[in-house]
């Protein structure tokens, strides 16, 4: 695996998912145009309609202090160096994980559904902006930022894709979208290298299919986690 040559595997072994009975953190990744806002809508009414406590994130932001990280970057007319631009992003993970995400999973019943999370800083700055799979991954290495979601739903599209959904949009771009097509091709690169080094947290779905298509397809995925964690604990209770 040529991604793992350059990753310290001490480092890597720091990850893991929190581990609140009953309760589960999924996350959704994908290039700008993806699809992830109306997936996250659907199955969020899915999760409820089994009776989950189901509260959606979106990173950056989700604190008061992300939603203030969040603007200085996404709002930002002058370029921000990848470094600034990586300790951001981690900054408002760790405040959202610390002030939201812990303290909600220990309810048994939840389930917290990430709109972005590790994986797009993984993309985003360490191959985007260049800065390597081993920096962003050092900087996550410790606690509370080396909780990795249980599922991660990357929602793949091409570069035509995204710029296609994009002009349907017609909303003024932010700092990351007025990226030309060079970028973008880097992050798909990026994702695809995170689904090398995390295989089983994360999961490919083919985003140009129909919505209902996709939707099924995680919804399947997240009742298998949810059905396989539930056997773990019965059987822990015996
Ligand atoms: P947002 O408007 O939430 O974009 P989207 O609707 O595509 O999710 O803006 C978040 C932007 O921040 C998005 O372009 C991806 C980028 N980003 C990073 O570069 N690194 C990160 O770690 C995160 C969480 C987001």
């Amino acid at each position: 695996m040529k991604i793992l040559k350059n990753i310290d595997t001490e480092v890597l072994k720091s990850f893991r998912a929190p581990a609140f009975p009953g309760s589960y953190f999924l996350s959704f990744e994908g290039i700008e145009g993806a699809g992830k806002s109306t997936q996250i809508i659907q199955l969020k009414d899915y999760l409820e309609s089994k009776n989950f406590n189901v509260i959606v994130l979106r990173e950056p932001g989700g604190t008061p202090f992300g939603e203030r990280l969040r603007k200085a970057i996404l709002e930002s007319k002058s370029e921000i160096h990848p470094l600034a631009e990586a300790n951001l992003f981690a900054s408002a993970r760790a405040q959202l994980l610390w002030e939201v995400v812990l303290k909600e999973l220990e309810n048994p019943g939840t389930i917290i559904i990430a709109d972005r999370y590790l994986d797009s800083s993984l993309a985003y700055q360490g191959v985007g902006r260049g800065l390597g799979f081993g920096h962003i991954l050092n900087l996550h290495s410790q606690f509370p930022l080396n909780l990795v979601p249980h599922l991660t739903f990357y929602i793949e599209i091409d570069v035509e894709t995204s710029h296609g959904r994009q002009k349907l949009r017609n909303a003024p771009k932010d700092y990351f979208e007025s990226q030309g097509d060079d970028f973008y091709t880097k992050l798909i690169s990026g994702y695809n290298q995170a689904l090398e080094l995390f295989p089983n947290r994360i999961k490919r779905i083919d985003g140009t299919r129909k919505l209902d298509e996709i939707q099924s397809e995680i919804r399947v995925m997240t009742d298998k986690l949810i059905s396989e964690n539930k056997s773990v604990t019965d059987q822990k209770e015996l």
